[in-house]
């Protein structure tokens, strides 16, 4: 058993089966493991000393690269749809067209805004977020192993990227399916480029990207991480999968969410800001503990 297991954030419905897998996957070799991670608010924190933590879209929604006006209507589409994306009483089906209407109105105020390549470094430098604790440990651990990180996000490729070079981790064996910016030749944004991933259609982004898993089809053992329900298709275009671990962490809404997140994830962080569990998780898998 690996203790940090019993810390007090751990939630598992049935840890027998958690143990189950670590063994099948302990004995197929960490040359047999990928990991497919989302990005915000699993890879970055979700709060800091009781303030909410950006997302990649809150990065630019907060930065100068924006209108006050662009700032206030974004906002409004913030305090409108994020309540619907975190509705247990809501379906899936329910909340689909209202999560790709958001993420659309939301590209199309930023394509209008013109904004300019080169501030993008800056308006993440600027910005509060964070990664979560021990992500240093995270990123370098994977590097060493030569074990492939796909981050598989719905925000924004370019700031997320700036996001983990700025934090000194966008080491070669990171790849990132997300929504990338297309700009102009002179280095203006123009559009998104090709097909939109919001919450909810991670599994048509996982099967359009065959080439990926196809490369990575000697490593059939995954270690998925994410903060939504919609991210647990993030590892359906995985060929001949044989097991997966699923780590949730629940920030937001706990009680109501608390049993659809244990029906579903393999092990539930409540609200824990650090990667101490995947950390522990890892060590396991590559043997350093
Ligand atoms: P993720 O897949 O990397 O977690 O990214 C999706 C998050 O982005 C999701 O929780 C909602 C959030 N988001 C914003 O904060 N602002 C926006 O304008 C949009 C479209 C999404
Ligand atoms: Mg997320």
């Amino acid at each position: 058993m690996i203790p940090e297991l019993s810390n007090p954030s751990v939630c598992m419905k049935d840890p027998q089966r958690v143990q189950d897998i670590l063994h099948s996957m302990v004995k197929a070799g960490s040359n047999t493991l990928q990991v497919i991670s989302d990005f915000d608010m699993t890879l970055t924190r979700f709060s800091h000393n009781g303030k909410r933590c950006p997302t990649c879209h809150n990065i630019l929604d907060n930065s100068k690269v924006i209108s006050a006006d662009c700032k206030q209507q974004l906002d409004h589409l913030l305090h409108t749809y994020y309540p619907i994306e975190i509705d247990s009483s809501r379906s899936v089906e329910e909340k689909l067209p209202l999560m790709v209407e958001w993420w659309t109105k939301a590209h199309d105020l930023l394509v209008e805004q013109k904004i300019r390549k080169d501030l993008l470094a800056e308006a993440v430098s600027e910005s509060e977020v964070m990664l979560r604790e021990g992500f240093q440990l995270f990123f370098d651990h994977l590097h060493e192993h030569s074990i492939p990180l796909l981050i598989f996000s719905a925000g924004i490729g370019d700031i997320l990227e700036e996001v983990i070079r700025q934090a000194g981790v966008f080491h070669s064996n990171v790849n990132v399916f997300s929504n990338y910016m297309d700009f102009d030749e002179s280095g203006v944004l123009r559009a998104f480029k090709g097909e939109l991933i919001h919450i909810y259609n991670k599994r048509e982004g996982a099967l359009l990207n065959t080439g990926h898993f196809q490369e990575l089809r000697t490593r059939p053992n995954v270690l998925l991480m994410g903060d939504s329900l919609g991210d647990l298709s993030m590892a359906d275009g995985v060929q001949d999968m044989e097991n997966i671990l699923k780590i949730g962490f629940l920030n937001d809404k706990v009680e109501e969410r608390k049993q659809s997140y244990l029906d579903s994830y393999d092990i539930v962080l409540i609200k824990d800001e650090t990667l101490e569990v995947p950390n522990a998780v890892l060590m396991h898998l590559t043997g350093n503990k």
